[in-house]
């Protein structure tokens, strides 16, 4: 039988593009969103894949929703090989526009609802004696950028869990992966004024993403390399050279 794979945050952007894959891979496919009703581009491709993709709503805000969707998407096919948590939001804010709604839609979104979907996987696939399970983080997570602090610190957050419990997961036999990947071109960063580097399509963000996670063994799936590893430079050289570049930014 063909592999199942939970996408959670699918119905834009790199996740729609992540579903469009695992369907022509010939996966088993299960999409989470708020209201996947909603998006035009996933009713035409549960039309051509009628059997194989099954959308089941749920906000990862709320903790009765990942409650009792996770069951339901676990009841689908009877069991589940992968998910990928790619729900996400993006506010971009300077300090006299701070706005605590968003702060709170993004820590809940962006982190808290990872954990939400951790707490009810783990069990699970503990029971099945396996799992895989995939994080799209952000390589804004590496060091704070201005104005994008109210994003990148629940990402960092969430980074943080994540290498907390990989060698506990690990020990159950559920493989863990974080995601940290630089600009792509979605309705998540068309609310960016500024130029970004190394801006890739979602079509190219979810073929790397589909590859590492299917390849790679590696804890951290990272691209492009060349803005990975300018943040990645920031967050090991001294706090006076970090500001020293990030100051640019204002
Ligand atoms: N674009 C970038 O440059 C970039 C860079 C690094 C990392 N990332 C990360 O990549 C992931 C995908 O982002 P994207 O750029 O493809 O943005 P996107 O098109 O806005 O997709 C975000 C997805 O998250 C879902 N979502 C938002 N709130 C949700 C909630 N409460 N419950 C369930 N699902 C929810 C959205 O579905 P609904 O709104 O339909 O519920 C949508 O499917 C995010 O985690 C983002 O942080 C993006």
């Amino acid at each position: 039988m063909s592999q199942i794979v939970w996408l959670i945050g699918a119905s834009n952007g790199i996740g729609l593009e992540l579903a469009k894959i695992y369907l022509e891979k010939k996966y088993r496919v299960i999409v989470s969103a708020r209201d996947t009703a909603h998006s035009v581009a996933l009713s035409v491709l549960k039309a051509e894949y009628e059997t194989t993709l099954h959308l089941i709503d749920m906000d990862v805000s709320q903790t009765r929703s990942v409650l009792t969707q996770t069951q339901q998407v676990w009841n689908t096919y009877g069991g589940l090989d992968m998910c990928i948590y790619n729900a996400g939001v993006y506010e971009s804010m300077k300090i006299e526009q701070w706005n605590l709604e968003h702060f709170e839609a993004m820590n809940q979104v962006n982190y808290m609802g990872a954990v939400r979907v951790l707490t009810q996987l783990t069990p699970l696939f503990e029971k099945q004696k396996k799992g895989h399970i995939a994080f799209n983080i952000s390589i804004s997570s590496y060091f704070g950028l201005p104005y994008g602090g109210g994003y990148s610190a629940p990402k960092a957050a969430l980074l943080n869990l994540c290498e907390s419990i990989q060698p506990e997961l690990a020990a159950k036999k559920i493989k863990l992966q974080v995601i940290n990947h630089g600009f792509v071109k979605t309705r998540l960063t068309a609310k960016n004024a500024f130029e970004m580097p190394q801006l890739l399509e979602p079509e190219e963000a979810a073929r790397k993403i589909y590859e590492g996670v299917t390849h790679s063994k590696a804890f951290e799936i990272k691209f492009p390399w060349a803005l990975t590893r300018f943040l990645h430079f920031l967050r090991i050289v001294p706090y006076s050279l970090a500001f020293s570049l990030t100051k640019k930014a204002l």
